[in-house]
């Protein structure tokens, strides 16, 4: 272990997704419009549902929260790559390379807990049609919005304050487009084997119980789907979860494909992938799926759209 002085660094470079001068022209010009698309969809999510009074229920509250998040989620990471492509700089101070990495683990988490929160909805919706007004009470929902957020704090501030004791010596350059942990991790020079195994521990754990959830739940959603005789009924019932699903499957989809097959010729290639497609195409990708398939949030987002003032709308 070397004995170095973790003042010595003071700022770490972000080497970013490629070292080609000609290619940053074209990753500014494509994470910009991932940027945009993402900010601009989710921030039209968030105002349909807070201005339409019809989509006050649960499931849509929840679906503000994750848009919400989502916003937050890319821009911890894309406007600082996107400023250091412009300014051809690479740097980036210690102490925001640790808020970036504290923050981008909060809002990963969020999304991964909401997801679990919004199966829970539809469970709930779909297998105790009759109760689900006095079990989704107000006071449960808000609860259950808070909940990620103090579970995701609590992992952020574990991992950063392993992290904050780790020295770094002779290189500061993260093969990254932003303070990743694991990037972090593999390029301290102290012994980190803790730090591994808690990122091993909490990051399955995080992503386990929220899947359980969603799998028990979707279990339940399509026993009872198939329980129903007409065909209008089942289109109806798989209507409203279908677009949960299509961004459940999406998100782990990208979590088996990167870490269970990554590609072994360049393992950093794997981390770099995954992290792209975490905190910058599943955000993303959200709004799409949640407005394209759903027929009331259409109606909101046209409502919102060909409205002259901005009044609350009536249901
Ligand atoms: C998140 O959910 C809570 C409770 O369900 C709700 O009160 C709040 O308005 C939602 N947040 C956003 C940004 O929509």
């Amino acid at each position: 272990m070397h004995q170095g002085n973790r003042t010595t660094i003071s700022e770490f470079l972000l080497l970013g997704l490629s070292n080609q001068a000609e290619q940053q022209k074209l990753l500014f010009v494509l994470f910009l419009g991932m940027y945009l698309v993402t900010v601009v969809g989710n921030g039209l999510i968030i105002l349909a549902i807070g201005l339409d009074s019809c989509l006050h229920t649960p499931m849509y509250l929840f679906l503000a929260n994750l848009s919400f998040a989502d916003i937050s989620s890319i821009s911890t990471s894309v406007p600082k790559m996107l400023i250091n492509i412009q300014t051809k700089t690479q740097s980036i101070s210690y102490e925001s390379c640790i808020t970036q990495m504290y923050f981008s683990i909060v809002f990963v988490v969020i999304d991964n807990f909401l997801l679990g929160v919004m199966a829970y909805d539809r469970f709930v919706a779909i297998c105790h049609p009759l109760n689900y007004v006095t079990i989704m009470q107000p006071r449960l929902c808000v609860l259950l919005t808070v909940i990620p957020w103090v579970l995701s704090n609590t992992v952020a501030l574990t991992h950063t304050l392993l992290l904050l004791p780790l020295l770094f010596c002779d290189s500061n350059s993260l093969p990254h487009f932003f303070c990743d942990l694991a990037p972090l991790l593999k390029l301290s020079c102290s012994d980190s084997r803790i730090n591994e195994l808690v990122l091993f521990f909490l990051g399955s754990s995080v992503v386990t119980f929220p899947s359980a959830l969603i799998f028990f739940s979707y279990v339940c959603i399509v026993r009872v789907v198939l329980r129903i005789s007409s065909t209008e009924g089942k289109r109806k019932a798989f209507s409203t979860c279908g677009s949960h699903l299509t961004v459940v499957l999406l998100f782990y989809g990208t979590i088996v494909g990167v870490y269970f097959f990554p590609s072994s010729t360049h393992p950093d290639d794997g981390d770099k992938i995954g992290a792209v497609l975490f905190t910058v195409v599943t955000p993303m990708m959200n709004p799409f799926i949640y407005s394209l398939r759903n027929k009331d949030m259409k109606g909101a987002l046209r409502k919102l759209i060909s409205r002259k003032r901005f009044l609350p709308l009536m249901c």
